[in-house]
């Protein structure tokens, strides 16, 4: 049997559930201090003055530092692949002013944590207060274009007057926080110029390239150490100024650092989800053929920073339509850059044009998923590419006969139960196959066992595991006798574990490294007159449980080993995409089926079901993928209905920043939901046939439930989080 497609429970889960998988924040180094973050008690200004004798004479302080008293950091220019195009990340304690609320002003290093904590409560900051504009709404805002940012294709102003029928609306999504379990964490130790970060990442080498420039350090200074990650999606692509102040507060004081950011400091201190407006209109002829797509976006950023996500991707290639013109403005807002959140950028444009697509068919009396299939391209009309795969009618074709989509009434306010109306609704999910150069290792040793690596990350979605399967069915060795190494800034470089990338590229690399490793001991095997395979063709040679077969005879790796005198043999191999981008359009799509209760009294939702039925390639390991999308459906839930940072415009502090106030779906809130792979195999999307699941199956949901809203009750909600004032 092989590893790749079959149902294996992580390799780690017992290390993490008895607690001994050691996180950023659980390692302790000798003599380690602890750093606490005084952030800006104003949106914008200048900082006048501190206050910082209390808290310097307090048992235990160390320091108190402020940019009165650190020295300046080279801040060399740098960009990581995940950084803004435009702009320059924030100079932490560089200078007197404040950019955003809650940004650090200063950093209190004590001996215990409590100490540090107390201290850091003494500290007075004095400002010269700015009035600080965070509010997306302020009518007037100047908007900036970033590049890249508009696209027409044909006549859509004149397709859109002309066409018979049209739908035109304005869509609102709340700013989001992504709230991992694990609080963003760094310890940082140096020893002379070198330093060692444990730190809560998903880019061990762009954490290390990013602190490198920062200090101004010999490249392979920064030694950058993360086995796990409790949950980041996002959140912990990018090194946020906690990483850069805990190596500064470690050479401040000579000391090893830690440096936790409080729950409430994740919200400032981290990025999250832009709030964001949309408009998106769509005409058709009475056939349902699409004629023209308009979808206009604007997205917050920070005055420092311009980030960017792809809001206009889906716009231009996800039905056919002669005529599209997609723009994206950004409003340029004195608040924290904000980052990549599952599904970045689809997510959001989903809600728009499902929703839209949803009135369509509702003006055209068509049924949603018919209207879909009636504009199925049949290749990219955005770049002219073929697809590699794109198996979206089949995603729909098996959901709605799983749901029983066919026994849905086609009329609003046409189903109850009780008090409760009840509507069904559907929308199309759709990510971008990322894949980008990545290396590992592989190294077979004498006792028969393997050690694979690569410099990437597991947040949560088992790439350990799913590592470990690609290895073994390559290698020909159980996977129990596979090791798998990650989260280590010196393994052989991978781009960052975001993006839906790592399966494609980094399994392709391990793919690669263990096939070739595999050859390499098959060759040594039919070169050995020792051997049982001496002389043999090496291509006749199977290899499977640690064992080299051909002809009726066998060798094994721990044979070929030891007659050679040999401890190991290694591998190291590098992946790429190479053409295959510019020669596939290549995605991940899927059907997502919601059925909510909305209470007619009190305006309450309640998801009674969920479905998200995926192409997404390949699937190495259905109980990992299943998991991965349950946590991307209840991610949704989120989305749709509860998720919402709340600012107070009047001084830019973020009013509900703690896991009580801001609301994320609990178990009472999710129904039973489910998840259906379609079988596949995608090798123009990458050689291991993957196309990528994480993300993709965060989109979508918010219009499938707000699609199901508006069945149940006939109103048409275009704002997230659908609350039930909207409703009443
Ligand atoms: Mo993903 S939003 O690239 O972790």
């Amino acid at each position: 049997m092989p590893e790749i497609g079959s149902e294996r429970s992580r390799v780690d889960g017992q290390l993490k559930v008895r607690g001994a998988a050691t996180y950023a924040a659980d390692f302790v180094l000798p003599g380690m201090a602890f750093a606490v973050i005084v952030g800006s008690t104003v949106g914008k200004g200048r900082i006048t003055g501190f206050e910082t004798r209390d808290a310097s004479g307090q048992p235990g302080v160390l320091q108190v530092l402020t940019h009165l008293n650190t020295p300046k950091l080279p801040y060399l220019p740098f960009r990581t692949p995940i950084d803004p195009q435009v702009g320059e990340r924030l100079h932490v304690l560089q200078d007197d002013q404040v950019k955003f609320f809650g940004q650090p002003v200063a950093v209190v290093v004590a001996e215990t944590l409590q100490a540090a904590e107390h201290a850091a409560g003494l500290v007075t900051v004095r400002y010269d207060t700015a009035e600080a504009v965070t509010d997306l709404d302020k009518p007037g805002l100047p908007l900036v274009t970033p590049t890249g940012g508009d696209y027409t294709r044909g006549d859509p102003v004149a397709a859109l007057a002309s066409a018979p029928v049209k739908v035109d609306g304005a869509y609102r999504i709340a700013r989001e926080h992504h709230n991992p379990m694990e609080l963003h964490a760094t310890i940082a130790q140096w020893e002379g110029d070198k330093l060692t970060l444990w730190d809560k990442t998903q880019g061990v080498l762009s954490t290390a390239n990013e602190i490198t420039a920062v200090f101004g350090l010999p490249a392979g200074s920064v030694h950058v150490v993360s086995p796990f990650v409790g949950g980041a999606f996002g959140s912990a692509l990018r090194a946020w100024p906690h990483v850069t102040l805990a190596a500064l507060a470690a050479r401040q004081t000579g000391r090893p650092v830690k440096l936790v950011l409080s729950r409430k400091q994740m919200y400032s201190g981290t990025g999250y989800r832009a709030a964001n407006r949309q408009r998106f209109a769509v005409g058709a002829d009475r056939d349902g053929r699409i004629t023209v797509m308009v979808h206009e976006s604007i997205a917050e950023t920070s005055a420092y920073e311009q980030h960017t996500e792809a809001f206009s991707e889906l716009a231009r290639f996800l039905y056919t339509s002669p005529n599209v013109q997609t723009t994206y403005r950004l409003a340029e807002l004195d608040v924290n850059t904000p980052t990549y959140m599952r599904g970045p950028g689809r997510a959001q444009a989903a809600f728009a044009i499902e929703s839209g697509l949803d009135d369509l068919a509702y003006e055209l009396a068509m049924d949603p998923i018919e209207l879909r299939l009636r504009n199925e391209p049949d290749r990219d009309q955005f770049n002219g590419l073929p697809f590699s795969t794109r198996r979206l009618r089949e995603c729909y074709e098996i959901g709605a006969a799983k749901f029983g989509w066919s026994r849905r009434k086609p009329q609003v306010r046409s189903t109850r139960d009780g008090h409760w109306l009840v509507g069904v609704g559907t929308a199309t999910a759709c990510y971008h196959t990322i894949r980008n150069n990545a290396q590992a290792l592989a190294r077979v040793k004498v006792d028969g066992t393997a050690v694979v690596a690569s410099a990437t990350s597991d947040m949560g979605p088992g790439t350990y595991t799913a590592m470990c399967q690609v290895a073994a069915d390559s290698l020909g060795i159980e996977m129990g006798k596979i090791q798998f190494l990650l989260g280590d800034s010196t393994l052989p470089p991978s781009p960052s574990h975001g993006g839906s990338q790592t399966m494609a590229s980094v399994g392709s690399a391990v793919r690669e490294a263990c096939e070739s490793l595999r050859d390499t001991v098959v060759r040594m095997a039919v070169t050995d007159p020792a051997s049982p395979l001496y002389g043999l063709d090496p291509h006749q040679v199977q290899v499977r449980n640690g064992r080299l077969e051909a002809s009726g005879k066998s060798d094994s790796y721990r044979e070929v080993l030891r007659r050679r005198n040999r401890d190991a043999v290694e591998v190291t191999a590098q992946w790429g995409p190479g053409d295959t981008p510019r020669q596939f359009s290549s995605y991940a799509y899927g059907a997502v089926f919601a059925e909510v209760g909305v209470d007619e009294t009190l305006g309450l939702v309640r998801i009674r079901r969920l479905l998200g039925v995926y192409d997404a390639g390949r699937v190495i390991n259905p109980k990992l993928a299943r998991s991965q999308g349950v946590g991307g459906l209840i991610g949704g839930i989120g989305m749709a209905l509860l998720e919402n940072t709340v600012t107070d415009h009047r001084d830019g502090r973020l009013v509900n920043a703690s896991m009580a106030d801001y609301l994320v779906p609990v178990n009472a809130d999710v129904p039973a939901v489910d998840v259906l792979f379609l079988d596949g195999h995608d090798d123009k999307a990458s050689p291991i046939g993957a196309k990528g699941l994480g993300e993709i199956t965060i989109v979508g949901v918010a219009p499938a439930i707000a699609n199901a809203v508006y069945h149940a009750t006939g109103k048409r909600v275009r704002e997230l989080p659908i609350t039930l004032d909207k409703l009443l």
